[in-house]
């Protein structure tokens, strides 16, 4: 059976949730509020216009149309000054091997990623050329939890959604995955993940056996 395999980008295969985070408190304390790392949980993997429509919530602030695009644009900017300094040392541990293994055995696999800075992003880890197919916040009208970005990335790879496999470090994306009927693999903390089908806590607690498994199903 033909299986394909699809990586979110921010916090699965670099640690960019951590800029993404560090841009979004700089803004909600430009604007005078803080949120915490538990609320920064619900922004992961939601796309910049919902992410920033939910940190205002959390402020108790609305903005006008014009304010709202520009505190948009300024945390892209202030996001983009830290992944200009990134290079393939970035690369999360356990990635590049996996991506070796999936090439080796000729597994088509595809970026899903709610991101528009995706391709700048991989170009800089140098891993632009690698993936059969890349999908980003460019490619997509419905963000995740909704399935869209994932059923298309399958569709590019020529597998079957419940041949897909799915690693995400968002809830939204398990949910996304889980949606689409494919197979989700929760890559961070059970606690947030539960409704992924299996949890890691990273790349490196991923034995071979365990993917060549899910390969064979
Ligand atoms: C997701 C991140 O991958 O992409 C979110 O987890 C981010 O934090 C979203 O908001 C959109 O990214 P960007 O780069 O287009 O602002
Ligand atoms: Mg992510």
């Amino acid at each position: 059976k033909r299986k394909g395999m699809i990586f979110d980008l921010d916090g699965v295969i670099v640690d960019t949730a951590k800029f993404h985070f560090l841009a979004w408190r700089k803004l909600a304390n430009d604007l005078g509020f803080d949120f915490t790392e538990d609320q920064n949980e619900q922004l992961k993997g939601v796309s910049r216009v919902h992410s920033l429509h939910k940190i205002l919530k959390w402020g108790g602030m609305e903005l006008s149309e014009e304010e709202f695009q520009r505190q948009m644009d300024l945390k892209n900017e202030n996001y983009l000054s830290y992944v200009n300094e990134m290079d393939a040392t970035e690369i999360l541990p356990g990635v590049t091997k996996i991506l070796d293994y999936l090439i080796g055995n000729d597994i088509p696999f595809a970026l899903g990623s709610a991101s528009k800075n995706a391709r700048t992003i991989l170009k800089k880890i140098d891993l632009l050329e690698k993936f059969d197919a890349i999908v980003d916040g460019t490619d997509v009208t419905k963000a995740k939890p909704d399935p869209e970005v994932f059923l298309i990335a399958a569709e590019k790879l020529g597998v079957k959604p419940e041949d897909s496999i799915v690693f995400e470090d968002a809830v939204a994306g398990v949910q996304a995955a889980n949606r689409a009927n494919m197979t989700s693999i929760g890559i961070g903390d059970k606690s947030n993940l539960g409704e992924a089908d299996y949890v890691f806590s990273d790349f490196t607690e991923i034995e071979r056996e365990f993917i060549e498994q899910l390969l064979r199903k």
